[in-house]
């Protein structure tokens, strides 16, 4: 040990932080800040938390979109600005509670019978919450609806899934999840999705749903086509904090989850968020120590590590939460600055045999973030040996990785929560999003837009412009051939040779529109086939 036990027990009685009314404790002791670095932040972290007030009471949080930002209305409507968002939320909340009825008692039912599986489409916040949530909370044995999802729109992807459904989409309830409803993959998902039923011989419209924007392209689909139902989806809510909007309690509450208990998790930590005191706030804690340990400019990454396989996805769902808030190029003065804060992760004991010998030995890049659940499972547990169960080795090899990184350097922060239930995951997703919104504070970023996301759909939409001009460019030379350098020089884009090189060569590997006509690799000639 680098520190002698005592020293370690009496830093963890000063920075271990218990919130009783949320059943979390958040430890902080293995991180090593000095004793004067809270002072020094309390200027800072007092703005940060008038700033989530103001954000709390309607202001406009989101300026380059002039947008409020009220994801914590959707767990205490009663808090939002406006009294039609107020019964906007409610009456949605209600509308999900009596479609979820009618579905559970099968008066709402399939082509071939009551509903008994459901496919997601979505992606991004309209996917990573409802997978998370999925994973958390669900069991095979209980879940009412069998959840699966289209997140992407790779076709082998779409087509495992569709296979494990074979047989069953007249018992298949699709949610086509999409805040602007325009986003391709989704769109794309849709439409595989629609020409499965086509061949089963369904009609996808008495199996479908949408949760989307109010008049949105998949808004304007869904009622042209006679969908089952619409749910609302609202410009003040953001993608990747939409989970306890309809985007993330409709699925949920279809599988059969408490989504209540979801709720009260997350309106609870709220309150517990809101404590003024940031000693006695573990999302002021929890973002203070990412601004140490990363120098506030994200110098360090954040491997979330959950001894819990539901939590599985919990570190993928952090990922967009932290990564897509906080990744920016500008802060709010309009200055570079490139803020970020990586995060990755999966599951312990599980990665003690992966990447954890890095964490230990290798380049000191990382803090991590460990989750500790206390309960193990339902019922008792066999002795897999004297006096030890399988849960006791879980527990165990979380207590000796977190020391092993401390003896050798390495800092981490513990979170404990009593066990894997609604309300727990609630607690999690409302204090991961405050320490995201009071970090974004600290470093003056906007964390609730994603100009680099919209970066990526106009350079894709680019790329797919340029396919179609290359197959109908092959197609009025028939006979002729083409070098990538020719080809993109003759559609007028020689600065595309590379582009135009890849979309060949994966039109020819498809068999679709383009053929090699002679030569390989980079000498490859392209032709229409
Ligand atoms: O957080 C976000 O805003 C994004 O990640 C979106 O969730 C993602 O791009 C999907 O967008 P949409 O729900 O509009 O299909």
């Amino acid at each position: 040990m680098s520190a002698n036990p005592e020293t370690l027990w009496s830093r963890f009685q000063r920075h271990h932080l218990d919130c009783p009314s949320i059943g979390l404790a958040l430890d902080i002791s293995r991180v090593p800040f000095p004793d004067d670095f809270p002072a020094k932040m309390e200027r800072p972290i007092r703005k940060a938390m008038a700033d989530m007030e103001a954000l709390e009471r309607g202001a406009i949080a989101n300026p380059d979109e002039q947008r409020m930002v009220g994801h914590y209305w959707l767990r205490n409507p009663a808090l939002a600005p406006q009294p039609e968002i107020t019964r906007a939320i409610e009456e949605t909340l209600a509308a999900i509670a009596e479609f979820t009825g009618q579905v559970h008692s099968g008066a709402l039912a399939g082509e071939s019978g009551a509903f008994q599986n459901l496919l997601v489409i979505g992606i991004g916040g309209s996917a990573l919450g409802p997978q998370f949530v999925a994973k958390a909370l669900g069991h095979p044995a209980t879940d009412r609806l069998r959840p699966y999802f289209f997140d992407n729109t790779d076709p082998d992807g779409m087509d495992q899934v569709l296979a494990a459904l074979d047989g069953n989409l007249g018992r298949t309830l699709v949610l086509v999840i999409s805040k602007s409803g325009g986003t391709p993959e989704t769109r794309n998902g849709m439409l595989e999705a629609r020409a499965a039923y086509g061949r089963a011989g369904l009609r996808f419209a008495a199996h479908a749903v949408a949760v989307t924007g109010a008049a949105s392209a998949l808004h304007r689909t869904a009622i042209a086509d006679g969908w089952l139902r619409t749910f609302p989806m609202w410009d003040w809510v953001g993608g990747r904090t939409s989970e306890l909007s309809a985007v993330g309690l409709l699925p949920a509450a279809l599988q059969g989850l408490d989504i209540r208990g979801l709720l009260a998790g997350a309106k609870a930590c709220d309150v517990a968020t809101r404590h003024p005191v940031a000693r006695d706030n573990p999302a002021a804690q929890l973002a203070l120590m990412w601004y140490f340990l990363g120098e506030g400019r994200g110098a360090k990454d954040m491997v979330v590590l959950p001894y819990k396989d539901r939590f599985e996805l919990f570190s993928r769902y952090l990922q967009q939460l932290v990564m897509e808030s906080l990744g920016k190029e500008l802060d709010l003065d309009g200055r570079v600055v490139h803020q970020g804060l990586a995060v990755y992760g999966n599951k312990g004991s599980t990665d003690q045999h992966a990447y954890v010998q890095q964490l230990r030995d290798g380049v000191a890049n990382f803090f991590a973030v460990f989750i500790e659940v206390l309960k193990d499972r339902e019922g008792d547990s066999l002795e897999v040996e004297p006096g030890a169960t399988s849960g006791d080795f879980l527990g165990g090899f979380f207590l000796g990785t977190r020391s092993a990184l401390h003896d050798s350097g390495r800092p981490s922060l513990t979170l404990t929560v009593p066990d894997a239930s609604a309300f727990t995951v609630g607690v999690l997703i409302a204090l991961f999003e405050r320490a995201v919104g009071l970090y974004a504070s600290l470093v003056n970023i906007n964390a609730y837009h994603q100009p680099g996301v919209e970066a990526g759909k106009k350079a894709a939409a680019g790329v797919l412009d340029l396919q179609r001009r290359v197959v109908a460019h092959l197609a009025a030379h028939p006979g002729e051939s083409f070098g990538a350098e020719a080809l993109a020089s003759a559609l007028g884009r020689a600065d595309a040779a590379e582009t135009v090189f890849k979309i060949c060569t994966r039109l020819a590997a498809n068999r679709r529109g383009v053929a090699i006509g002679s030569g390989a690799g980079l000498g490859a000639r392209f032709k229409a086939p």
